[in-house]
């Protein structure tokens, strides 16, 4: 496979990151190039420079692009993403717990079917490539059909993907539950198939606490420890009313976060959606694991959930892994650039603003570090995956006209979060081959 990928350069404004913008002035943490290359010799960077310097170090046969005036950066990394919600993206009327019952239960029912999940997995990963994400933390069914169609369809796009079957032994229609064991044995296969195989990575997950004996929790936590580079994901205090019935579920533990902790879920490579009502101990002790919260500030606007409060989670003197995550179905958007408008915004309602360098950083090299993933994914850096997203300012006339009154790249980029959408992306490469390229 690897005699086939591509080698091209590329040739437009780069942004690379100078360092963490938590940690230093953001202004300073992006390096911007207005006439950067950056090489891809079989589908890794080679190297990123200026291009006048670059140009003559080029064989003549390898093709140049040239996507200026537009900057191309890392592909966007969603850490929270529900493909079998695709189709129910945008329902009506309700928060959380009624929402799963009345929309998404029934919709995640007709995953047993291969050919539906089949059919869904595919639309799903070129939507997601149509907005800029290369690579995405992605819940499946209870069906480990839904599992082998998503990882098919990764396999086919060549695509660096974590998923996992949904565990489900409770408080949940028949048709969508398992047992522990069973649970635990589907879940083994899936890992045996799939986990390292090419560019695929999978992740036990159990739903979220209520939906999950503490059976299936422990053997959840046991499962981990049956290959190296496991991913686990769930969900955590995304509402208060969900927060309630796991205090009435689990009376005997010290909170939400503890369900999990006892089961062994709390660790590096595990991602918890949410947070939105975490407590100062709960993020003194996901500091101290090393685990990462998914933000998904579209998904809380949306179901009404709350603002997870960024800045507090990334307190320097116990700083907790974030990364960025749509959401779909709860959130209504697959854009990366969406979510960090959104993330703007709910930032804002606790009177503290989210630069728009932290927020860049937050949907890719910071992802990416948190989730153990780099330099593989989410910089432009020699030896990384050429898995890459090109932005337009120009793409619609009011993101144009606002273009051109940018003071500085990060202000350009400012304005590309808040106005952009799909229609920015002016391209995205997966390991150095456009997405939708005429073959
Ligand atoms: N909590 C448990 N399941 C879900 C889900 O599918 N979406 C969201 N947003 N929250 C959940
Ligand atoms: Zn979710």
């Amino acid at each position: 496979m690897t005699a086939e990928l591509p080698s091209l350069v590329l040739r437009g404004t780069t942004l690379r990151f100078a360092g963490n913008p938590f940690d230093m002035p953001p202004e300073e943490a992006l390096i911007a190039d207005p006439d950067g290359a950056i090489i891809i010799e079989n589908g890794r960077i080679s190297a990123v420079g200026s291009f006048s310097t670059l140009a003559s170090t080029l064989p003549a046969t390898l093709p140049i692009i040239d996507h200026r005036p537009c900057l191309i950066g890392p592909g966007f990394i969603d850490a929270h993403v529900h493909y079998p919600q695709f189709g129910v993206i945008a329902s009506y009327g309700e928060q959380l717990l009624s929402w799963l019952e009345r929309y998404v239960f029934p919709e995640e029912r007709r995953f047993a079917d291969r050919a539906y999940a089949d059919s869904i997995a595919g639309a799903f990963l070129d939507s997601l490539l149509d907005h800029g994400t290369t690579t995405a933390a992605v819940y499946c069914t209870v069906h480990p059909e839904s599992v082998d169609a998503f990882f098919s369809a990764s396999r086919q796009r060549n695509t660096r993907m974590i998923a996992g079957k949904v565990l489900m032994d409770r408080n949940a229609p028949d048709f969508l539950r398992d047992t522990a064991q069973q649970g635990y044995d589907e879940s083994r296969d899936l890992i045996d198939r799939w986990h390292g195989q090419g560019r695929q990575l999978y992740a036990v997950t159990p739903r979220f606490a209520p939906t999950s004996t503490e059976e299936q929790l422990t053997l959840a936590g046991a499962l981990l420890d049956t290959a190296p580079d496991l991913f686990m994901q769930t969900h955590l205090l995304e509402t208060k009313q969900e927060a309630r019935w796991v205090e009435a579920l689990f009376p005997h533990r010290a909170g939400y976060l503890d369900v999990y902790d006892q089961a062994g879920l709390v660790r590096p490579r595990s991602i918890f959606g949410h947070a939105v009502h975490v407590t100062e101990n709960d993020l003194t002790r996901c500091a101290h694991a090393g685990c990462t919260l998914a933000h998904c500030p579209t998904s809380n606007a949306f179901l009404g959930s709350g603002a997870f409060r960024l800045f507090e989670a990334m307190r320097p003197d116990r700083r907790v892994h974030v990364a960025l995550g749509s959401d779909i179905g709860g959130g209504n958007s697959l854009s990366m650039l969406r979510v960090m408008n959104d993330a703007y915004t709910a930032a804002q309602t606790h009177g503290t603003s989210l630069h728009p360098v932290q927020s860049y950083w937050l949907a890719t090299a910071g992802a990416a570090q948190a989730l153990g993933l780099a330099p593989t994914i989410g910089r432009l850096e020699e030896g990384a995956e050429a898995d890459l997203c090109v932005l337009n300012p120009q793409a619609t006339p009011l993101l144009a006209q606002r273009a051109a009154r940018a003071e500085s790249v990060s202000d350009l980029l400012f304005a590309l979060l808040m106005l952009g959408d799909d229609r920015a992306i002016e391209a995205t490469y997966i390991m150095g081959r456009r997405h939708r390229a005429s073959p």
